[in-house]
Order: C-alpha cells, then structure tokens, then sequence
C-alpha cells in the first residue's frame, strides 16, 4: 500500500514539471506562457523557440508519461497490477503542476508516453490518428483532439477497466483542454504547421 501511495505521488510531482517552461526560462530567457498560445507544451516550444527545443520538451514529455508507467512495472510482482493509473496521475501533474498553481499544459505528449509504456498497440493507433489529421489539416490541435478520439474508442476493446478508465480520463482532459484550439480553428486563427 505504501508502495502504491509512494508511487502516485512521485507519478504526480514527476509529471508536474514543466520542462518546457524550465528549457525557455533557462536557455533562451523567455517564458513561454507569453508567447504563442501560451501554453506550457511541445507545439508551442516548437512555434516558439524552434526544433531542437521541441524535441527536447517532446522527449522530456513523453518520459514523463512513460518512465512512471515503467517504474510501476518494475517495482510491482503482479502481472495485473493497473500500471496504466500512474500514466494518468502524471498527466494530471502535467496538466494541474503543483509546480505552476495547478496550471499546465495540454497532456498530449505526457498522455501519449503513458500510452506508450502501457499499451504500445494503442499508442500506435493513437499516433496514426494523430499524423494522419495532422497531415490532413496541418492543425496539432485537431490531431491532438482525434487522437484522444481514437484513444477513447480503442480502450473499449481492451476489456480492461483500468484502461477504459485511463482512456476515458485521459481522453476526456485532452479534448476539454483543447476547446480553445477548437474555437480558433472555428474562427479561421489557428496556427497550421508550415512543414508537412
Ligand atoms: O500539444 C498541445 C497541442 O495539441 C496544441 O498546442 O500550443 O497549439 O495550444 P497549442
């Protein structure tokens, strides 16, 4: 039982840091909640401070969804154990940081490196979703929005309820916090990627 509280919290303090804010505060002097969209994550590190930043954030934020996942993997004897909740847990953190009063980004990179340590068949579902609309559109927000869709129908299949749970959470917080993109893209002032 300790052992599980322990690991929620580190999951929760794990997924609150943001690294994107940390990476543009300390090596380009700038606060990415001023600029862009304003949001703390891996498309307006890209906008913002360009490739490499990016990648960097994207990586830092995919681990900081998948190395809770892999912990709980490691630490737990039972093959059952619903690995999946400490995913979720850290992107809540991400979303909700204790570190930013309980502001956040978009839990799409922390969301999608919990997907990938817990159900990599579904990560790749999900990650098709995503780079077809992307493709498609050239709007991260709408991949991000028809990723969590083809997150949210392909955890039914699963017959988990853990990973419907995580699904459904997960879906739920990705689509809620990208009602503004939504409202953008409505109102033709949505930024599209320029490559692609
Ligand atoms: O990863 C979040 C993405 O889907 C949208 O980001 O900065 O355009 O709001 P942003």
């Amino acid at each position: 039982m300790y052992t599980v509280i322990l690991l929620l919290i580190f999951s929760y303090l794990f997924g609150s840091i943001p690294f994107s804010l940390i990476i543009s505060k300390t090596f380009y002097n700038i606060d990415l909640r001023e600029h862009g969209s304003g949001n703390v994550g891996t498309t307006n590190t890209f906008r913002i401070l360009g490739k490499k930043a990016g990648i960097v954030v994207l990586v830092l934020d995919l681990l900081k969804g998948a190395i809770p996942v892999w912990v709980a993997m490691l630490v737990s004897t039972d093959v059952d154990f619903p690995v999946v909740i400490f995913g979720v847990v850290a992107a809540i953190g991400h979303v909700y940081s204790i570190f930013l009063k309980f502001k956040g980004g978009k839990a799409v990179a922390t969301g999608g490196g919990a997907i990938l340590a817990a159900a990599p068949i579904i990560f790749l579902v999900v990650l098709a979703a995503f780079l077809i609309t992307l493709k498609l559109s050239k709007y991260v927000s709408l991949g991000s929005v028809l990723a969590a869709v083809a997150l949210l129908i392909s955890v039914l299949f699963t017959g988990d309820l853990f990973m419907i749970g995580f699904g459904i959470i997960l879906g739920i917080i990705v689509i809620v916090k990208h009602i503004s993109n939504m409202k953008r893209i409505k109102e033709g002032t949505e930024p599209k990627i320029t490559f692609m």
